[in-house]
């Protein structure tokens, strides 16, 4: 997708109050098309993030051999069975996306033949030899550009291995592109996490009609197992809201005494919901109305209101359960009485940004009192909102962006972003909803 910059400037706006369902959650929109377009049959999905990530997933599964069309506010995905993906006669353009990026990787790494894989600036910095590392045992061939960026090649096995593999990083992109590439294995293909990630995939891969065992280890990890070569029968699915996005408004409302605001059918998964947690322990107040299932997944109603927030130590091994919400917590962070300190961040540099270097740098720009140690950011915070009034640098980075423009909603000088056009990738109606809530967010 071509990009043009787009500043946009955030001013400081009364209480928020407003009911509002975010848009659906990326994690599970890009594993829906993928899993639906593998399947034998057909997929409906409601409430798919039609954010440029997961349209560029619907474009490789495209070219892949799946058919995929939009009915009013239904997709329906015709699968092509696991044996039907077809070699793609182009690149594979992941635009933004890592989770797109890796997870096809994965997915692509069991079938035998040759794809070719780029996406933008931002991605193609990140590294992609993490899953070259171990997808290579399984039998998959890569060429890529050196320390493993894109744009690579991958030709699939033609006897896909199944493997024990232990994460190395507390990734969930990781765990999923080696079970994606398991599905091609003849036997049984493991994970080992010693940290908890996200698992859309195994839940996902369950409804499909894989088997998916998870198994305690004997340290305290968990094997994730993915039984070899299922039949995927497509299935119809309903996409929670995104946690990841209902986090802006979420903080915008915690920062602003006054403010009320409901986001409805937000994804729970209790691998997800750090944010919720550290918020409440800050004094946020956050009721979870509603609580229900929805294909397999936790939702609930969160009503959110505005009051005084007090600083907090964000242990590490939260960290892979609101990896994504780091930024818009540390806003929070610095609105808050006392000092924050956010633990074991190092994840953040390799993101679509160096996240934790830019997080820093705006929040110093708008007169923040913050440090990096190692990879723990510290924030002290006076109980006011900085003074805002900076330009801050987004660096192609959605999350960064959103950031900051909800910060400005609490400054007393407005905080400006130099390019707000990458928010499209993840939440396209942003700036609306939360202009819709009260805010105040212009180009
Ligand atoms: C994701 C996993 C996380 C997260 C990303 C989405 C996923 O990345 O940051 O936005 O959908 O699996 P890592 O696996 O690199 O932690």
């Amino acid at each position: 997708m071509t990009h043009t910059p787009q500043p946009l400037l955030s001013h400081q706006s009364g209480p928020l109050s407003g009911d509002v369902t975010p848009p659906g959650d990326k994690s599970i929109s890009h594993r829906a098309v993928m899993l639906g377009g593998i399947a034998e049959g057909t997929t409906t999905v409601r409430g798919l993030l039609e954010g440029e990530d997961v349209l560029c997933t619907i474009a490789a599964l495209k070219v892949l051999g799946a058919t995929v069309t939009r009915e009013a506010d239904v997709w329906r995905i015709v699968g092509t069975g696991l044996a039907g993906l077809k070699e793609p006669s182009g690149f594979l353009d992941m635009g933004n996306s890592g989770t797109a990026a890796r997870l096809l990787i994965g997915l692509l790494a069991g079938r035998n033949f040759t794809s070719f894989f780029t996406g933008d600036a931002s991605l193609r910095k990140r590294p992609m030899g993490r899953v070259i590392t171990p997808l290579e045992p399984m039998g998959a061939q890569f060429v890529s550009r050196a320390g493993g960026k894109l744009p690579l090649a991958v030709t699939g096995a033609a006897m896909p291995q199944p493997v024990v593999y232990r994460l190395p990083v507390a990734s969930a992109q990781v765990k999923s592109a080696v079970l994606f590439a398991g599905l091609s294995a003849s036997g049984i293909t493991t994970v080992i996490e010693s940290a908890p990630t996200r698992d859309h995939s195994e839940r996902m891969l369950r409804h499909f009609g894989a088997t998916v065992t998870v198994a305690p280890t004997p340290d305290g990890a968990e094997a994730i197992s993915v039984t070899g070569q299922p039949r995927l029968v497509g299935q119809s699915i309903i996409v929670p809201a995104d946690i990841s996005s209902a986090a802006f408004p979420m903080v915008a409302a915690a920062l602003r005494l006054g403010s009320k605001v409901t986001l409805r059918n937000v994804g729970t998964n209790p691998r997800r919901d750090g944010l919720i947690r550290t918020l409440l322990e800050m004094g946020a107040k956050i009721t979870l109305g509603n609580p229900r299932e929805q294909s397999g997944e936790p939702v609930a109603d969160l009503t959110i209101e505005g009051g005084v927030l007090k600083g907090i130590t964000v242990p590490a091994a939260r960290a892979p359960s609101m990896i994504d919400e780091y930024p818009v917590l540390a806003m929070a962070a610095a609105c808050a009485e006392g000092t924050s300190r956010l633990c074991g961040l190092g994840e953040l540099r390799v993101k679509e940004s160096d996240r934790l270097a830019l997080v820093a740098d705006g929040l110093k720009a708008c007169g923040a009192a913050v440090v990096i140690e190692g990879d723990d950011l510290i924030i002290h915070g006076n109980g006011q909102p900085p003074q805002g009034g900076a330009t801050v640098e987004t660096a192609m980075d959605h999350r960064i962006a959103m950031s900051f423009l909800v910060l400005g909603t609490a400054t007393p000088k407005p905080v400006r972003i130099d390019d707000g056009s990458f928010i499209a990738t993840s939440f396209p109606c942003f700036v609306a909803l939360m202009n819709g809530l009260g805010a105040n967010i212009r180009p």
